[in-house]
């Protein structure tokens, strides 16, 4: 059977399934409790499987429980019909990664794509058939704790990572050992909400739209992803659970996509809190835009037999939709769900990566990947010369975070394992063959309302019960009788993730009063910062001789830092978001459009910026960050300075490592437009290349440059946008990050 399309054996299914089977395939569950063999009463969901009700689940726990549900649902399902099985695999599955924020950091799409495939083999040794990754949401403010799970703040890179994500769970074949469907979320824009506060809703230019949130899903499609979720927000005024000319129109229209679209978790029902309608309505809603699957919610299961009887006639709403539409609806959304098994290879064998003993990948392996990607995601964004440290030293290690495990896992880790990680203390020792001083120093936060919230998934914040002056006069002992501190600060995992927005994204308050303590001491700090999003860290780098951005690391997070720390890894990373110097200046990112009146980067009369920004904190710029080497950049080249459109012209860079050690350099390419219809971005990144140099090696880097990169939407609305290129002037800047970059200038011909 060609299980590209599903062929047949879905036309056949479709032509001998009622309508009540029909619907029940559009209802996806979670496991919950799952099947409790033997108990008296069947479960909730052991009914609806009994009936023929479900058509998928997500959030199986094990191999056997899937395979319970199977066996349930086939014995259910007249014809039948198998369930697939989902979940939330983020950043690792059990082998537990780096967030997603931390592996965009990497830059380095070979090890997001083997850190993705690691994950697929994983979960599909345990029976799933599909994740819900990647998370693909361009993000610019660091209120926004989801944060964590994206990409970062610019579209090119996310769109890089959408396709290598996708690479690494499906391979060729998402059907095909060790591999699962990919279902890129969420679809669109959920990252750019009102006042970073999480399921806000969001009003942007369309041209913005178009231009950088919507291309990582277009590349997630190329790359061949087989599912999409939608979000929770609504964009400009139509939330997207109902957002027909977005899925249906842009999604399914222009990008070829041609898989599934599920809902988010009750998304549907939401509708109605968005003001959209009556239950029934929001259901149809749903069904026209697009969305194939409704999880958790059941709204489908409930409202589509009557509509599919009666049609709906809903003038207050404006809707009037007849009864034979609502079918040729559901027959729409029944088709995809069968499509999309029958490319999982379900319909061929119902069992399938369900049956026999599937050969889970090497975990060890897995950690060591792990420990590489950790040292790859952090950002050395000061070095005074104190890294990396000799083993012998006298270090002390301070901090709530020193030997802390859970919180290093990071938010969405929901197969991981804190007994899995190795703390920083421990990662420290091992390396240096003997223990640190030691003093936590502080908690990690203080408010007992504030620890419950945090431990809403389990206890992974415990407060000392010691008074804070107490544990600061220990840390300051321990600092004084070291020759360096390492500082281990930063966030719970807890702190970022789903619904976690923060109104002031910086260190907790305990945690910069311990600094100000230790920076006073006047023994060198090395600031390691552990977090799940851009924290604001004006005032932080004037207290530290050298500053590490290590994110939440996964199960070898602290044991790549140690790495790094004591020079066994060379530091790589290069922030794939801004770092605001203050919280207030969050949303804030590389690609902002330009004002008549530019920001100078501290405060000036009558020019854009803020009267209380102090001028010495500036933010770090997105794609910055440093090694322990120093590489130079030559002058770039181009090889015509006036071109033809058509033409391609080739931009040359050369770059020597000057310093004493190894570089894994990622040279960038930003491109500005200053003469066009429209506002654009002052410079945004159009290309990037990772390169490996060894001590005194210069090598000569060279990217194609077509004038495609300078096309841009003009979009009054969404059915109106088209795409422009304009022939003329512009400057593409070459550089180590966004800031310290060269100009050379081209003109394209007409
Ligand atoms: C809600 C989240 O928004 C989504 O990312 C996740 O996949 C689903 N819940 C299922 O857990």
């Amino acid at each position: 059977m060609d299980r590209r399309r599903g062929g047949e054996t879905v036309d056949r299914l479709m032509a001998q399934m009622t309508l009540a089977e029909k619907i029940g395939q559009l209802n996806l569950l979670a496991a919950g409790e799952g099947l409790v063999t033997g108990a008296a009463t069947a479960t909730p969901l052991a009914k609806r499987l009994d009936a023929g009700q479900v058509g998928a689940i997500f959030g199986t726990k094990s191999l056997a429980s899937a395979r319970g549900l199977q066996d349930r649902a086939l014995a259910g399902s007249r014809l039948k019909i198998p369930l697939f099985f989902a979940e939330d695999v983020i950043h690792g599955h059990r082998t537990v990664f780096p967030l997603p924020i931390a592996l965009a950091a990497s830059w380095d799409m070979a090890l997001i794509e083997a850190t993705a495939g690691f994950a697929a083999a994983e979960a599909s040794a345990e029976g799933l058939h599909q994740v819900y990754a990647p998370m693909i949401d361009v993000s610019r403010d660091a209120r926004w704790g989801r944060m964590a799970e994206s990409p970062g703040e610019d579209p090119h890179l996310a769109g890089a990572i959408a396709a290598a994500m996708t690479r690494g769970l499906q391979g060729d074949d998402p059907a095909g050992p060790g591999r699962v469907a990919a279902c890129l979320k969420h679809f669109v824009a959920y990252g750019a909400p009102l006042s970073g506060r999480d399921y806000d809703n969001a009003s942007l230019a369309w041209e913005d739209l178009l231009e950088i949130y919507l291309p990582p899903f277009a590349q997630g499609v190329a790359a061949g992803a087989v599912s999409v979720m939608a979000a929770f927000n609504a964009v400009n005024k139509l939330p997207m659970h109902a957002h027909e000319p977005l899925i249906e129109g842009w999604l399914r229209g222009q990008t070829g996509f041609d898989g599934l679209v599920v809902s988010d978790y009750t998304g549907i029902r939401e509708l109605t809190a968005h003001g959209l309608g009556s239950p029934a309505t929001v259901v149809l809603r749903a069904l026209a835009a697009g969305i194939d699957m409704d999880m958790v919610g059941e709204d489908y299961l409930t409202h589509l037999p009557a509509l599919a009887e009666a049609g709906l006639d809903a003038p207050e709403a404006g809707l009037s939709v007849p009864a034979e539409r609502v079918r040729a609806l559901i027959d729409r959304a029944c088709a995809r769900v069968l499509g999309f098994k029958a490319r999982l290879g379900l319909l061929d064998d119902p069992w399938r990566k369900l049956t026999g003993t599937p050969a889970a990948p090497d975990r060890a392996e897995g950690r060591a990947l792990a420990r590489k990607a950790a040292a790859r995601s952090a950002v050395l964004l000061k070095n005074d010369g104190l890294l990396p440290l000799d083993p012998g030293a006298r270090v002390a290690l301070i901090g709530p975070l020193a030997r802390d495990r859970a919180n290093m896992l990071g938010t969405w880790a929901v197969s991981g394992r804190a007994a899995d990680v190795t703390p920083l203390f421990e990662a420290m020792t091992a390396i240096a063959g003997h223990p640190p001083a030691h003093a936590p120093g502080c908690n990690l936060v203080e408010e007992d309302w504030l620890i419950d919230r945090l431990n809403v998934h389990g206890v992974t914040v415990t407060r000392d019960p010691r008074p804070e002056a107490e544990m600061l006069a220990e840390a300051v002992a321990v600092a004084q009788a070291a020759d360096i501190v390492v500082v281990a600060l930063g966030e719970a995992k807890e702190h970022a993730g789903e619904s976690s927005s923060r109104l002031c994204p910086d260190l907790p308050a305990p945690q910069r009063r311990l600094l100000d303590a230790l920076a006073a001491t006047g023994t060198p700090l090395v600031v390691a910062v552990f977090a799940g999003r851009a924290l604001a860290l004006g005032g932080v780098d004037g207290r530290c001789g050298a500053l590490l951005y290590a994110w939440h690391g996964g199960i070898a997070g602290p044991e790549g830092v140690a790495d790094l720390i004591f020079g066994r890894a060379e530091p790589s990373g290069r922030l794939p978001v801004t770092l605001p110097a203050a919280p207030g200046q969050t949303p804030v990112c590389h690609a902002e459009d330009p004002t008549g009146r530019p920001w100078t980067g501290r405060f000036v009369k009558f020019r854009t910026g803020w009267l209380d920004l102090s001028g010495d904190r500036q933010p770090y710029p997105f794609g910055f960050g440093l090694s322990y080497t120093e590489v130079d950049y030559a002058p770039p080249r181009l090889s015509a300075t006036d071109a033809g459109p058509e033409d391609r012209v080739r931009l040359s860079v050369t770059l020597t490592n000057t310093g004493p050690r190894p570089a894994t350099e990622t040279v960038q390419v930003y491109l500005s437009d200053p003469e066009a219809r429209i506002t654009r971005p002052a410079r945004h990144l159009v290309a990037f290349r990772q390169v490996d140099l060894a001590p005194g090696e210069a090598r000569e880097l060279v990217f194609e440059i077509g004038a495609d990169l300078a096309r841009y939407p003009l979009a009054p609305s969404l059915e109106t946008a088209r795409w422009v290129r304009d022939p003329g002037r512009i400057v593409l800047h070459v550089g180590p990050n966004s800031r310290d970059t060269r100009p050379v200038e081209l003109t394209w011909r007409a």
